[in-house]
């Protein structure tokens, strides 16, 4: 009876730890929440954005982690990511390790980082985020830097190329290359 008792508050304890640090995760990043993007297109986003082995890709907002993983396990990139929101950034590390990658990962806002050194950044945001990180490209990317935004455009700045991975109407599958 007391072991079921420990399994119950243990399993409770996690819930509720999991629970609050995505509660928390919201309120940090101004009420973006995790959602990954669909597995099934990371190939195609790699694909579309030509990365090359040992290139430097960013994942602003990074989750998990699982893209930037598939991104270094398969095209041998050198992945960097920015998480504020505790449990995906505590998965994200444990995915680095069990897969064994050349994947960092970093509990920071990215708006306070610097983009300078990145070849390719990945997003996968909301519009509103994708407006207010647009200037902050302009001044920082470096010359032939891409950016890839999964689902959402930038406002002010047509895309050098658009690849639709779905014909449903919605935002999952596309994906939007911007060179700088
Ligand atoms: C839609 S999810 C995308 C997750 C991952 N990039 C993927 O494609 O699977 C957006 C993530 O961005 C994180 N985020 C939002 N604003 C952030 C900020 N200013 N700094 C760091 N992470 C942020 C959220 O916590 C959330 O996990």
């Amino acid at each position: 009876m007391i072991y079921i008792l420990i399994i119950i508050l243990i399993i409770s304890i996690v819930a509720v730890v999991m629970m609050s640090s995505l509660i928390i995760g919201l309120i940090r990043t101004g009420g973006v929440p995790f959602i990954s993007t669909n597995k099934k297109d990371f190939d195609e986003i790699c694909r579309a954005v030509e990365l090359k082995s040992g290139e430097i890709i960013y994942d602003l907002g990074c989750g998990k982690a699982n893209f930037l993983i598939r991104a270094a396990k398969k095209f041998g990139a050198n992945g960097r990511g920015y998480e504020l929101a505790l449990w995906p950034y505590v998965w994200a590390q444990i995915g680095i390790w069990f897969n064994d990658v050349d994947v960092e990962v970093y509990m920071k806002d990215f708006f306070k980082i610097n983009l300078s050194e990145a070849d390719v950044v990945f997003c996968y945001l909301f519009p509103e985020v994708m407006a207010k990180l647009e200037s902050k490209f302009e001044k920082e990317l470096k010359s032939g830097a891409r950016l890839v935004s999964y689902g959402f455009k930038l406002p002010n700045r047509k895309p050098d190329k658009e690849v639709i991975t779905n014909d449903d109407n919605v935002e999952i599958g596309r994906i939007y290359i911007y060179r700088y």
